[in-house]
């Protein structure tokens, strides 16, 4: 099988490493990708909003497959261009990406699904807004409706800072707000069926104790000890099966990954957000613990074929750490040179934000490089991540270094 994957950064490394492994995938081509997936697969430098010049690549390359890994050209309809000339792939449509394109948009489908979410309103008018704030009191929750690169949330007890971050935006949703520790759980979908990986957690803080600004996502682990046993079958009954089916119903079905953010809540499970895609850093934990083929799987959830697929996982925990560029994330610098990326046995390094000049490796993003430990437990993940990580040099960088150390302690007292 020939595949094409779009995307560049550390998911669609993992992804690329997870593909290539199943014999099954004959050739990867990957657009544009990144020194990382040049080991993997052949690169082709195309945007990734460009979806004439993907359609056309894909044709070139006659391909069985293409998956698309980040939001903006699902959202931006490449699926569709793709589907129209006759390829399988894997990833929504442009009405089904609007789960992720539209915060509103994911609010109705989980009304009528009848899956469990914050309550909230969405408001255009500063009247409106200042009455959802108030409804709802401190801390305030105020989503941009649309795609905004990780910038659209702003959780906060400051009210005059809820509100001139709801007047910036369009359209905002602005909803109570959920306590409770927060999970990843993604769904793989042929459209009918959705098979439910393991969950993970991510870190989206960009400082230790989660202190400092919402980043994309600065480490994740998986699996999570400290979950309730049934949180999988749970989630699958409550939110995924329940949002395939809406979906379908609609005549828009869900074809690809739904990424369900979750907050576990003294009152039961709630969403906090869907995406569209795989979720990055959570990839980078999945991927490696995942058993089941990757190519063959997304090959089957393309062509409407999961029926009888179920997912096989190693008993092995993943830990992924970023590292991050200094300034990441309201402006980080770029441009500078790594060095010393080590080749560890059971460590993973993945490309984030890189780019090559010669020889030389260099920052070309905010999160520059993952980098993911397996072990028999978290324990032993974390210290094969931080082992790697901490022998990288790239000036004035910096990570995490608390990512999982909360569930490997709460491992051990098991
Ligand atoms: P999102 O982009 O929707 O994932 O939101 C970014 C982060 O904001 C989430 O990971 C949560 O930590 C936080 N957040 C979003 N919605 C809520 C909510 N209703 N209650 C509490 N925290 C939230
Ligand atoms: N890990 C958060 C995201 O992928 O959006």
């Amino acid at each position: 099988m020939k595949i094409l994957l779009v995307g560049s950064g550390g998911r669609e490394h993992a992804l690329a490493l997870g593909l290539k492994a199943d014999t099954s995938c004959t050739e990867l081509h990957v657009a544009p990708g990144n020194p990382g997936i040049a080991s993997l697969a052949t690169l082709y430098p195309i945007a990734v909003t460009d979806n004439q010049a993907i359609c056309d690549l894909a044709k070139k390359l006659a391909v069985d497959l293409v998956v698309v890994g980040p939001e903006v050209p699902l959202v931006n309809g490449v699926a569709d261009v793709l589907r129209q000339a006759g390829f399988a792939v894997f990833g929504p449509s442009k009405a089904a990406a609007q789960l992720e394109g539209s915060k509103d948009f994911a609010k109705g489908v989980m009304r009528d699904a009848g899956v469990p979410t914050a309550r909230s309103y969405t408001c255009t008018e500063k009247s409106e807004i200042e009455k959802a704030l108030d409804t709802f009191g401190a801390p305030y929750v105020v989503k941009d409706d649309g795609l905004a690169a990780g910038k659209g949330v702003v959780v906060t007890h400051d009210r005059d800072a809820a509100l001139s971050h709801a007047l910036a935006c369009t359209r905002v949703v602005i909803e109570e707000y959920l306590k409770g520790p927060e999970i990843s759980l993604f769904g793989i979908s042929d459209g009918r069926n959705i098979l439910p990986m393991q969950p993970a957690q991510d870190f989206k803080r960009a400082f230790d104790n989660d202190e400092g600004p919402n980043t994309g996502g600065m480490g994740a682990y998986s699996p999570l000890p400290w979950a309730p046993d049934d949180i999988v079958d749970e989630t699958y009954e409550k939110v995924l099966a329940p949002m395939i089916a809406e979906m379908a119903a609609r005549g828009t079905p869900f074809v690809g990954l739904l990424y369900a953010g979750l907050a576990l809540t003294d009152d039961g499970i709630r969403v906090i957000e869907f995406n569209a895609r795989f979720g990055d850093p959570e990839t980078q934990v999945l991927i490696p613990r995942l058993m089941t083929p990757l190519a063959t799987l997304l090959y089957k959830a393309a062509t409407d074929s999961l029926d009888d697929t179920v997912l096989q996982w190693r008993d092995d925990s993943a830990v992924t750490v970023v590292l991050a560029a200094p300034g990441y994330p309201e402006s980080p610098h770029t441009g500078t040179s790594i060095s010393n990326v080590p080749h560890i046995e059971n460590t993973q390094i993945f490309h984030a934000g890189t780019s090559k000049s010669g020889e030389t490796l260099l920052s070309a993003g905010g999160r520059v490089l993952t980098v993911t430990g397996v072990g028999s437990d978290l324990t032993e993940a974390r210290d094969r991540a931080y082992r790697a990580i901490s022998q990288i040099e790239l000036e004035g960088s910096f990570y995490r270094s608390d990512i999982a150390l909360n569930a490997s302690v709460a491992e051990k007292g098991n």
